[in-house]
């Protein structure tokens, strides 16, 4: 696991935009799988604006939502799929089939994911993944005890989460469970990057770093990919040990 610092929240997003490009440069049919929230928002147009400038041929990508809140349509503001359409798939212009996300308004949230997981493996796995972390050190919706073997699943969330979650709804918005990607695919994707930025998630990075891998903690999980990348403003880096600090770029 390398970690990286970046000295704001603009630099960790320009940097993440910029290997997001990279990869679809060396590989332009690559699966890239993205969470939502309000971690990847600059990245992520950042992303889309870069993509234009340079004029990226992205014709042959495939982009998969990391996880929804079950119950949530994609018309509702706070739902993760509206989140991507908004800011990721409509100003790419991709056509259906470029994008696999949850449907977690289907009866059947079973076949939702084994659509997922056949998605996945039809595309022969994810080449970057671009996840966030919740401040229970929840992955997409891979809640604290999940197991590491899991793929896409169905789960109870945990309380922290649903009431943190409250901040993407413009009104209260029931959530109980969550539909997410699990954390075997993230285990066999070629690269994951987790992204953080801001001082309420410094206690979560500094826990996801140096306790022991636990289940307990999801994001501890980091510590054994073969590609894991860390990246962090200097806020959420701000607990951890001087000599990681030699890394701000
Ligand atoms: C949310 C999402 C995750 C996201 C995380 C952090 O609940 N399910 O995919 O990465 O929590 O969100 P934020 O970036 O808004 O802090």
């Amino acid at each position: 696991m390398q970690i990286r610092i970046y000295k704001n929240y603009e630099a960790l997003s320009e940097a993440t935009a910029n290997t997001m490009l990279q990869t679809i440069q060396l590989k332009p049919n690559a699966v890239i799988c993205l969470a939502s929230g309000h971690t990847p928002l600059l990245p992520c147009k950042l992303f889309v604006q870069k993509r234009k400038e340079q004029n990226v041929d992205i014709s042959q990508t495939t982009f998969l939502g990391l996880d929804e809140w079950v119950g949530v349509p994609p018309e509702n503001e706070g739902s993760c799929h509206f989140f991507l359409n908004n800011t990721v798939f409509n100003p790419l212009g991709l056509n259906k089939n470029q994008f696999h996300v949850f449907d977690s308004i289907s009866k059947n949230l079973e076949h939702e994911c084994e659509k997922m997981d056949a998605a996945i493996s039809s595309k022969a796995g994810i080449d970057l993944m671009i996840v966030g972390i919740g401040l229970n050190g929840h992955i997409g919706f891979n809640e604290p005890g999940v197991s590491f073997k899991n793929y896409s699943h169905v789960i109870k969330l945990d309380e922290i989460t649903v009431t943190v979650g409250q901040k993407y709804f413009s009104s209260q918005t029931k959530v109980l469970k969550g539909i997410t990607i699990g954390l075997q695919h993230l285990m066999e994707a070629k690269k994951v990057i987790l992204i953080a930025n801001g001082e309420k998630k410094a206690a979560i990075i500094k826990k996801t770093i140096e306790e022991k891998v636990t289940e307990k903690i999801p994001s501890t999980i980091m510590q054994i990919h073969k590609n894991g990348l860390i990246m962090l403003d200097a806020d959420a880096a701000s607990l951890l040990p001087q000599n990681y600090l030699h890394e701000t770029e």
